[in-house]
């Protein structure tokens, strides 16, 4: 099978294709003909082994995928042969077949497509139990989502727009906010400027939004906090932008708002069942149509390398997705 396989840490600009065997499904396990596989800015830290944790080496990147069931280990029924499912995985992804717990397959919605399924898991999960879970959204409230022309961020516009909220999405280039607008974003922020406070005041037509989802940290977070009406929310996602912001505590004081951590893997791996109320709100909102995981773009495996390289330099607009060949 082809895939793509880490022999050292390393820049993701030298990750090559190379043939290697078709494992065989476990006991519990599932072999799975991989249609797609998600990326994130995670995926770029591991294969560099800049990660908080470091995969042992060599390894196949890629932990969100899509495909269908082709043979199982023992101890799982037969009749899940040929049906298409969508997984997490620590690793494994970026190949053409991945074995994986029959425990962790979801099956597909029957109007989802393995590329949108590729994308979803991380992203929607996080962002469901970010709005719901931690920031206690509610509809009519404003949501100001930094770098929201990423994977995490249009995903967040997506949810907040399906629980009624009105979307702000702040990002740095044209085409970022473009992509971010045709996602649902009710309006688009450059905050690459000095002054992006002024100018979102300006642009809602207040003072104050109620929640920020924030996967981006270093000088934005202060400036977005300042954002907030008083009983705001400050969800912290994540820290693309790599520095880790410190934020003067009288802030959080004097608008009586709160700074509250969105762990969504953590949650999960701490309790494996909170993630299963999330999964079927997120999977009756595609049935019906109410958000739209479909990726901007995708890749082939051969672009892997190069994808998950634009990630570390910013240039990445959507959630990237590599599509595997027949
Ligand atoms: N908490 C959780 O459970 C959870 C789950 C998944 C991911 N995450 C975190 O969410 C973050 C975003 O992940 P993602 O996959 O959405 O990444 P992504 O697609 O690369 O998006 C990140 C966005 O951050 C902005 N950014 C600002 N400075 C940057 C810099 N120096 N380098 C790269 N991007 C920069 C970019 O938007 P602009 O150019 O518009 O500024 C970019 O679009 C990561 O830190 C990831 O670890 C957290």
């Amino acid at each position: 099978m082809r895939a793509v396989r880490v022999a050292e840490y390393g820049s993701p600009k030298n990750l090559t294709v190379e043939d290697l065997p078709v494992p065989a499904p476990g006991k519990g396990e599932c072999l799975l003909a991989v249609e797609a596989a998600g990326l994130g800015y995670v995926d770029a830290l591991l294969v560099q082994g800049a990660y908080q944790v470091k995969t042992p080496l060599p390894f196949i990147p890629g932990s969100e995928v899509a495909g269908r069931v082709e043979a199982v280990g023992e101890g799982v029924p037969e009749k899940l042969v040929g049906t298409r499912v969508m997984a997490l995985s620590p690793r494994g992804a970026l190949a053409e077949r991945i074995t994986l717990p029959a425990a962790v397959c979801t099956p597909l919605p029957d109007n989802m497509s393995a590329e949108a399924a590729a994308g979803f898991l991380v992203s929607y999960c996080t962002a469901l139990y970010g709005f719901e879970n931690c920031g206690k959204l509610q509809p009519g409230e404003t949501v100001l989502v930094l770098g929201a022309a990423g994977g995490v961020g249009m995903a967040a516009i997506d949810v907040a727009k399906a629980m009624g909220a009105k979307v702000v999405a702040a990002a740095s280039t044209e085409e970022k906010r473009q992509a971010a607008s045709a996602h649902g974003a009710d309006m688009a922020l450059d905050y690459s400027k000095e002054d992006w406070r002024k100018a979102l005041e300006e642009m809602i037509g207040k003072s104050a939004v109620d929640v920020v989802y924030d996967p981006v940290g270093g000088a934005f977070s202060e400036t977005a906090f300042r954002c907030l009406a008083p009983g705001g929310r400050h969800l912290v996602v994540g820290f693309a932008a790599g520095d880790i912001p410190k934020l003067p505590l009288n802030l959080a004081l004097l608008k009586r708002a709160s700074l509250v951590g969105v762990d969504w893997g953590g949650e999960i791996r701490a309790n494996a069942a909170a993630n299963v109320p999330l999964m079927k709100t997120l999977t009756e909102w595609v049935v019906d149509g109410k958000i739209h995981p479909e990726p901007a773009a995708t890749f082939p495996l051969e672009e892997a390398g190069a994808v998950l390289q634009s990630l570390l330099e910013r240039k990445s607009v959507g959630k990237p997705v590599i599509r595997m060949k027949g």
